[in-house]
């Protein structure tokens, strides 16, 4: 099977497992992050098919997202070899996969891993992050803002979706992060600037 085939194989896999996800994690985010990977590996001169397949497939077993996290690896195993991906190939993909999450803190070592992660991240800033992250706490039941540490979506900007600028690996990824950051600040500036003039006291 050609690569394209592949692709078009995998991406009809996603469409199966995430068209169900209200938690920021459905198909379009996949899309999306394959659609960055790809334009970075271009710039960086990674491998293209690898960051594409890996990109399209870099939430799939993920423990918050899979009742049966390992099952579902295994199931992928064998839906790349039905496609007829070569064992290089399922390597390559399964090692640049392994260590995307940001909230498993993963720390990929190979390029195309790398350029896997900057583009989840990327997708978790700027406007469409914004979205994500308020998608995420709404499914989670968390509150839009709290004064108190209760769990609040506007506190993960500070914790998590303000440093992932300083996080990005690759030179590509830190110039598409950079408009992404400056608009978030600015949003919370307005969010805040809102949030204390409609105070009762
Ligand atoms: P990964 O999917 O790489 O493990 P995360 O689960 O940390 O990364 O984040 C995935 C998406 O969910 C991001 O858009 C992120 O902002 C959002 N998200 C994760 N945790 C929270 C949270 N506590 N509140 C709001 N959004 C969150
Ligand atoms: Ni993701």
């Amino acid at each position: 099977m050609e690569e394209l085939s592949q692709l078009i194989e995998i991406q009809k896999l996603i469409r199966n497992l995430f068209s169900d996800d209200y938690t920021g994690h459905d198909f379009f985010h996949m899309e999306r992050v394959a659609t960055t990977a790809g334009k970075i590996a271009k710039i960086e001169d990674a491998d293209l098919f690898i960051c594409e397949a890996a990109a399209w497939l870099h939430d799939v077993g993920d423990a918050k997202l899979f009742t049966d996290p390992e099952e579902t690896i295994k199931e992928l195993d064998l839906f790349l070899q039905r496609i007829a991906m070569n064992e290089y190939q399922i390597n390559k993909v399964k090692e640049a996969i392994q260590d995307v999450s940001f909230s498993k803190g993963g720390n990929p070592t190979t390029l195309e891993g790398k350029i896997v992660q900057d583009a989840d991240r990327l997708d978790a800033i700027g406007a469409i992050g914004i979205a994500r992250a308020f998608a995420y706490g709404g499914a989670n039941r968390n509150y839009i803002n709290h004064d108190t540490n209760k769990n609040n979506t506007i506190q993960h900007f500070y914790d998590k979706l303000l440093k992932i600028k300083e996080l990005l690996h690759t030179e590509a990824a830190k110039k598409i992060a950079d408009e992404r950051h400056r608009f978030m600040e600015v949003y919370l500036l307005q969010f805040e600037k809102e949030w204390s003039k409609t105070k009762s006291c």
